[in-house]
């Protein structure tokens, strides 16, 4: 069957509304039902509309197999353009395919001329506790209408109605930016809704991260006092003409029954000040409730900037599993899941009545409704119902992360019939799943995914339920590559990337927090530039490059990637340590002193480390980019590592800093000589078996210790590790029932007390990067560096005795890849599959070389597919090779199963 392009996406989305680029990128895949499925050329067209008679960029035939983010060679587009693409593949000897379904796009506004909308507010304004306005606009339409759209933003959150309906299900608009230097704009598609006659636009208004409080210093205002909003409806004509409603001193606004809504507080609904039937037209108002709008003092539309990533909403909804009574008798309503998002219930009661919900993660040992760790976050909704006629009410502007819920005022008996958690977050596509033979594994691995869930509302936070929900850049550093495989976050992290730039201080550093909401005063005498986590500019535009082949972030990052470099390189001593100010260190490690954060591991170690890290990085991010740069960060590294092994590593190898972290990083970041690297494994070894068979490790070293291990021969420990049931363990917090994963741990000790009130979550992502180990490592999915975004994939499956399969599935920009292990009897089963148009170098390790005799490859023997190794076979097994113990095939795209001779019990098949 002749391939054909399927799954057109532009700028990864598939019909993007309101883009903010001139020239988007454009991908698809290839679907055939062939092995060995290849693109040998592409012809794209880019058209007015559907007819393709007028066509904006005619590709012509391209003899090219790219078939991701192809760069837009046509004209550039303008403000509201609209785009029609088909393409047509070429398919080695199949020839040409047909034209593909066409798909759309469509440019946002990208000059602040393109707006006649001005910024209003409320003329209530301001004060502590802000009660969220309404504003409305009422106009008449004649004639046909062809095109809508509307484009609203706001300084604060707001949420947007066209006569009565919601006009989008996305919440948290616009997003949280750096705003003093971007503020996100939204586009929306009304034209089915608008018609002859009487309509209305309506807008609430809340403080959000703009006004609110923000930061556990308890400051609020930090972008501004002022909140406001912007709207602009263009509407198109059948006869061509076009028409605004703009936001503008002819709308009117009134107070709302939203009292208050603060991210951390909660929220305050008050129905005596419902304003019925407020976004529909002929609502009968008390016209003394609607003022004129004061029009907003800062009118400049300078920082608007298209959404640029997927909008947060709620993807799930989730009925409580029990209603139960706690020893002091009070009823907790248990969602059987750490969620973040909100309790929406369904109730009518008499006037009067008052709902107050509260929130928690956990219960105490005592089993207890606990909240002590949310510190001055009250998680508090409260609700004044004067609607006896039940229906569902949640709040607007704010979200929580609970488990448990508290419920005081309801009237009668407690039903979870009217009950429902929405979960809500940043809507990425899912693009990955891990499965094994191992319940609690399975688990750990939900966790992770519940904790990216909750962690990836519109910015990576390190946590949703305390004063914090901030984009720490050390978290969201070392959860990248887990989070790149659970869900598609490449426009996720281009978004935060973005502001991590723009937050970049004038000496180059980087903000603890993204967006920087931080000062200096607040407990650390400084908020920027902490190693590991600063490093967080280098190492996650490099991670989005490796993972989804995206060049355009290296170019959009570069001068941040390098600012942060050259910021480290003026702070040490010399040039080629880091050896000053204050770090972070190996947060939480238990090698920390009694109730400390910070552990054993020197902090000059780490800093240089990760300096050494970050310029590698760097110096691969510049040749890819063909600049020159290259040369001289490659011999920066070159001098940083050598002055990291005067300092650091004896003559003879030994680490000098004798703490897991430590050997951890040297073997990772490829610190040592490569005859000191055994030995250095060994010692770490020792350490691990001295500490007794368990990690000491914080958030700097745990993300990589199992990688280490794995890589340097001791895949048996990793596993160890990973199926360690006491504390401390991933496997612990499970056995604790955990569903998220903790910050601590120990968050829960096991005789039930916890860590301390003061930091600790029970949804922090940073020991979730083990996810990455079981994908890569375990199930073997890695990318070739030199062809990323699984061009040509490596998958090396290392199977573990303790388990009798795993199984990992990744959609990558080509398709899916997976690869699953699974051990019957005498043998190893391994299937896999590879991308149309990728290749991939399958690695199996053989318990004995002659084992590659016995090797069947869809129950045909190996050595009878093709004798020799280096000959050339199918067109979908390329070539084969042995070396000592280790099998490589090299694999066009399908399907194979593989089995190979195997005894269990043997994890250590170890090569590097
Ligand atoms: C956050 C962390 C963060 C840390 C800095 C904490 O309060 O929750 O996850 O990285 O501070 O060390």
């Amino acid at each position: 069957m002749k391939p054909i392009a399927i799954d057109l996406r532009c700028e990864y989305q598939p019909h993007p509304l309101g883009l903010g680029v001139r020239r988007p990128r454009l991908s698809w895949k290839l679907a055939g039902t062939d092995r060995g499925l290849r693109q040998t050329a592409y012809h794209l067209q880019v058209s007015e509309d559907e007819s393709f008679q007028n066509l904006i960029w005619d590709s012509g035939e391209v003899l090219s197999d790219d078939s991701h983010l192809i760069s837009w060679q046509g004209p550039d587009l303008m403000s509201r353009q609209q785009g029609c693409w088909r393409v047509r593949v070429c398919g080695g000897q199949h020839g040409w395919s047909d034209w593909s379904e066409s798909s759309g796009f469509e440019i946002g506004l990208l000059e602040p001329s393109d707006w006649s909308a001005r910024w209003m507010t409320s003329p209530a304004e301001p004060s502590s506790l802000q009660i969220c306005p309404l504003f409305r606009k009422s106009f008449t339409l004649s004639g046909h209408v062809v095109k809508a759209r509307l484009y609203t933003s706001a300084r604060g959150l707001y949420l947007a109605w066209l006569d009565g309906q919601p006009v989008t299900d996305t919440q948290f608009m616009p997003g949280w930016t750096s705003y003093q230097h971007r503020l996100q704009y939204q586009t929306f598609d009304l034209t089915d809704q608008l018609s002859d006659g009487e309509h209305v636009l309506g807008l609430m208004l809340g403080e959000g991260w703009y006004k609110g409080t923000i930061g556990f210093a308890g400051h609020d205002g930090i972008y501004g006092r002022q909140t406001a909003c912007l709207a602009q409806l263009e509407l198109t004509y059948a006869d061509g003409l076009t028409e605004r409603i703009v936001s503008g001193g002819d709308w009117r606004t009134a107070a709302g029954p939203v009292r208050y809504s603060g991210i951390y507080k909660g929220e305050y609904y008050d129905g005596q000040y419902e304003q019925p039937g407020w976004t529909q037209p002929r609502a009968v108002l008390n016209p003394t409730d609607w003022q004129p709008v004061q029009l907003a003092d800062d009118q400049s539309l300078d920082r608007l900037t298209a959404q640029e990533h997927w909008p947060v909403r709620v993807t799930e909804s989730i009925s409580p599993r029990q209603i139960l009574t706690t020893p002091s008798g009070e009823q907790i309503i248990d969602m059987g899941q750490n969620m973040v998002g909100w309790l929406r219930f369904h109730l009518g009661g008499a006037p009067g009545t008052k709902i107050r919900v509260e929130h928690a993660e956990v219960l105490d040992r005592n089993g207890e409704f606990y909240t002590g760790n949310l510190r001055t976050a009250d998680q508090v909704c409260e609700y004044h119902l004067t609607e006896t006629t039940p229906r569902w009410y949640h709040p607007h502007f704010s979200w929580q992360g609970f488990r448990y819920v508290r419920i005081s005022g309801w009237p009668g008996e407690l039903n979870t019939d009217q009950l429902r958690g929405d979960v809500l977050h940043t809507d990425m596509p899912r693009s990955g799943f891990f499965e094994c033979s191992d319940p609690q594994i399975n688990q750990l691995q939900k966790n992770i995914v519940w904790g990216q869930r909750g962690n990836f509302l519109d910015i990576p936070t390190d946590c949703p339920q305390r004063d914090e929900r901030l984009g720490w850049t050390g978290d969201a550093q070392m959860f990248i590559r887990t989070a790149c495989f659970n869900y598609d976050t490449a426009l996720f992290f281009s978004k935060w990337l973005r502001d991590l730039a723009a937050d970049q201080s004038r000496e180059r550093g980087v903000p603890f927090v993204v967006p920087n909401v931080l000062d200096d005063d607040q407990n650390f005498g400084q908020s920027y530039s902490s190693a590991a986590w600063g490093d967080a500019a280098v190492i996650c535009p490099w991670t989005i490059y490796q993972c989804y082949g995206d060049r355009g972030i290296l170019e959009q990052q570069f001068k941040s990637m390098k600012d942060w470099v050259e910021y480290i390189h003026a702070q040490g001593e010399q040039p080629w340590l880091w050896n000053t100010g204050f770090h972070f260190g190996d947060w939480l490690a238990l090698d920390a002193p009694a109730d400390g954060y910070v552990g054993a591991t020197a902090t000059d170690l780490i800093a240089t480390a990760f300096y050494a890290y970050s310029c590698r990085l760097l110096a691969e991010a510049a040749a890819v980019l063909g600049r020159s740069e290259s040369a001289q960060y490659s011999q920066w590294h070159e001098q940083i590592v050598h002055a990291f092994r005067e300092e650091f590593i004896t003559p003879s190898g030994r680490v000098a800093v004798p703490t897991q972290t430590a050997h951890v990083l040297v073997l990772a970041f490829d610190l040592a000589l490569p005859t000191h690297r055994q030995r250095i494994a060994a010692d770490l070894v020792q350490m691990i078996h001295k500490a007794g068979d368990s990690l000491t490790t914080g958030f700097v070293g745990t993300p990589y210790i199992c990688h280490a291990l794995s890589r340097f021969g001791h895949h048996d420990l990793s596993a160890k590790l990973l199926l360690r049931r006491d504390y401390p363990s991933w496997l612990y917090a499970v056995d604790h029932g955990a569903t998220t994963i903790w910050e601590h741990w120990d968050s829960i000790r096991p005789d039930g007390s916890f860590w301390s009130d003061d930091m600790n979550s029970f949804n922090h992502y940073a020991y979730g990067a083990i996810g990455d180990w079981l994908y890569r490592v375990v199930c073997g999915l890695e990318t070739d560096s030199s062809r990323p975004g699984y061009r040509h994939s490596l998958i090396h499956p290392r199977p573990i005795s303790a388990l009798t399969f795993a199984e990992a599935r990744l959609e990558t920009g080509y398709g899916l890849l997976a690869c699953r292990w699974e051990t019957h009897e005498t043998t190893l089963r391994t299937d896999v599959k590879i991308p149309p148009n990728t290749t991939a170098q399958l690695t199996l390790d053989l318990q004995d070389p002659g084992d590659a005799r016995h090797v069947m490859i869809d129950g045909q023997l190996l050595t009878g597919l093709c004798a020799l190794p280096g000959e050339m076979t199918e067109d979908w097994l390329l070539d084969w090779q042995l070396e000592g113990c280790q099998l490589r095939l090299t694999l066009g795209s399908g399907s194979c199963r593989i089995e190979q001779p195997w005894n269990t019990g043997d994890d250590n098949h170890d090569n590097q």
